[in-house]
């Protein structure tokens, strides 16, 4: 912007009253003139008449004000429309300067922002500056913003204030952007300031990141499967410019074998810094051969409890070409898509007290509690009123009320309430767990968010399965809450289990797991399209007939893990 420091010319007294910025420039030039061509039609309906002839009374076709520079003018100038051309037309005509006893509010900020210097003056003293304009021999006067000065055509000065922050922007030719790039160290040294005492406000946006995806193969048939993913997260870094740095830890019998415990404490660090953990699968038989005292915790509820994952989201969606191998009727399946929340780190499966002792008469007695809070509740329902938001609006929440009043109470009770206040728009029902069990089978497309506790969760999500067509199929991504420092820890892994019986014969269906390697793209990453992508293959990979075991119809080939994984990656390459 060209500064503003001092300007010698013609002054032209205008002393109308409201001068309107559509007066200033119509309406129908807005569109088609640009900025630079504007001067020509400014106050156009004044300055020429109907056949286009110059008017040769209005005051700026006579000789003496043809070059004006300086505005004279009555009060309430640039009133009506906001419009900015109006500003832009007083300068491509020429002008640098309007002075008047008041202005319209938006035209007065528009004409700093454009380099044009608006002054207000007291009305009598703007009138005498016309007269005197009007009566001396020359029209010439020159207004200076260093020493905030008129000076007029007979010489007299007339000093006038205005904001010292716009003045100075106008003397430095800088608009609002460039004024405040001038503050660009203080508010960089602000920003530094806020950043140590609100870390979690700055991390995602300004930190370029790499994501630490940390791959934990696990027990059983979490190796072979888990082979595929990285597979398939070595073609997104290859080919999709993936930002992520890859690590592999030990986990399970593979780690007692390693190492001699079950979590090292190189293995804990690796999870705790992880983005992401591409989880495998927990169990085997050869558990039995650890001390009980080394297996005492439950390494992966471990990960849940102490990573916070609270928030386990299990998708369930039938591939049409896969209605055959579910043991459902193709109809009652069919288009079915759904998406379970339950709650993972709270309910019996952690509560206390809990065990089991021996009583005087040789007999057992054992003891789990289940116990849920309002804060427990009411963030996990929260995360499903949030995702049924962005699908169809419909969460129906399950319990057990009837029987557990006290636990199934508050659970229903909070959900209700949270919904009330908060999320009046979701439609929300409540189910006892039986019958959601049975509704599951008898009639799946009822459901769109199903929202429950950790033991039903388990329990609903098997049942599920059925819906998708195969438990091989179906992911999972456990989610933490947000930490302070603006990350959030997260988890994937297929809901499968692994699969001792199978394990090391290269049969198991890795899709399961690919299909969490998405969530994680989607939830973790923020990569919704490429998790699209990825979803999109494996169901062009199922189209096109790959079938491990677990998903074949009696008589169909059946292919390897690997060959699963090599289908996936074929149809990868295919897609645009
Ligand atoms: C699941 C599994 C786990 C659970 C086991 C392996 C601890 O069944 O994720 O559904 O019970 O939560
Ligand atoms: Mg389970």
């Amino acid at each position: 912007m060209e500064k503003f420091v001092r300007v010698t010319g013609a002054a032209a007294p205008l002393m109308r009253i409201n001068i309107d910025t559509e007066v200033v420039i119509p309406m129908n030039r807005l569109v088609a003139h640009k900025r630079g061509e504007l001067g020509r039609y400014c106050f156009e309906a004044w300055r020429y008449g109907p056949d286009g002839s110059e008017n040769p009374e209005f005051v700026l076709n006579k000789p003496r004000y043809r070059e004006a520079r300086i505005l004279v003018a009555g009060e309430n100038f640039g009133c009506g429309s906001s419009r900015e051309h109006a500003v832009w037309s007083l300068s491509d005509f020429g002008f640098r300067c309007v002075i008047a006893p008041s202005f319209g509010d938006i035209f007065y900020w528009n004409c700093f922002q454009n380099g044009v210097l608006p002054i207000r003056l007291p009305e009598n003293q703007v009138k005498e500056l016309a007269a005197e304009i009007e009566t001396s021999e020359n029209a010439i006067m020159t207004v200076d913003l260093e020493t905030q000065s008129i000076t007029t055509p007979a010489g007299r000065k007339v000093a006038f204030m205005g904001d010292p922050e716009r003045h100075l922007a106008l003397l430095e030719g800088l608009d609002e952007i460039g004024m405040t790039l001038k503050l660009d160290s203080q508010i960089r040294a602000h920003q530094a300031r806020d950043r140590e005492s609100r870390p979690w406000i700055y991390r995602r946006e300004e930190t370029p990141h790499v994501a630490r995806l940390l791959i934990l193969a696990g027990d059983g048939i979490g190796p072979e499967i888990l082979a595929e993913v990285r597979r398939v997260v070595e073609w997104f870094i290859a080919e999709r410019h993936l930002a992520v740095e890859l690590h592999e830890e030990l986990f399970g019998i593979s780690a007692w074998k390693a190492h001699g415990e079950l979590m090292r404490k190189e293995t804990w660090n690796a999870i705790v810094a992880a983005d992401a953990i591409l989880f495998g699968a927990i169990g085997s038989p050869e558990y039995d051969k650890i001390p009980a005292e080394a297996r005492k915790v439950d390494q992966l509820l471990r990960m849940r409890k102490e990573l916070d994952l609270f928030c386990n989201l299990r998708p369930v969606r039938t591939l049409p070409a896969l209605s055959a191998s579910s043991t459902l009727r193709p109809d009652v399946i069919e288009g079915c898509d759904m998406m379970l929340v339950r709650e993972l780190c709270g309910g019996i499966y952690f509560g206390t007290p809990r065990g089991r002792e021996k009583l005087a008469d040789g007999s057992e007695s054992a003891v789990n509690t289940c116990m849920y809070t309002t804060p427990e509740i009411e963030r996990i329902a929260r995360a499903a009123f949030e995702l049924a938001r962005t699908r169809s609006g419909r969460v129906c929440s399950v319990d057990k009320a009837n029987v557990l009043p006290e636990t199934g109470g508050l659970w229903r009770d909070t959900v209700q309430t949270l919904r009330d206040r908060h999320y009046p728009d979701i439609s929300l029902s409540h189910m006892y767990v039986d019958n959601c069990a049975m509704q599951l089978v008898r009639a799946p497309k009822q459901f769109d968010v199903l929202l429950t506790e950790n033991l039903f969760g388990d329990i609903l999500s098997d049942c599920a399965a059925m819906v998708a067509g195969s438990l091989g199929m179906m992911p999972s991504a456990s989610m933490g809450a947000v930490r302070p420092d603006g990350g959030c820890h997260a988890l994937y892994e297929p809901i499968h289990g692994s699969a001792p019986d199978i394990a090391g014969k290269g049969i198991a269906n890795p899709l399961g797991a690919i299909m969490s390697f998405a969530l994680c793209l989607r939830f973790s990453l923020g990569l919704a399209q490429e998790a699209d992508r990825l979803e999109q293959a494996v169901s062009a990979a199922i189209a096109h007939g790959a079938r491990t075991l677990d998903i074949a119809q009696p008589g169909e080939k059946t292919i390897s893990t690997k060959a699963m994984g090599d289908a996936v990656l074929t149809e990868l390459k295919q897609i645009q």
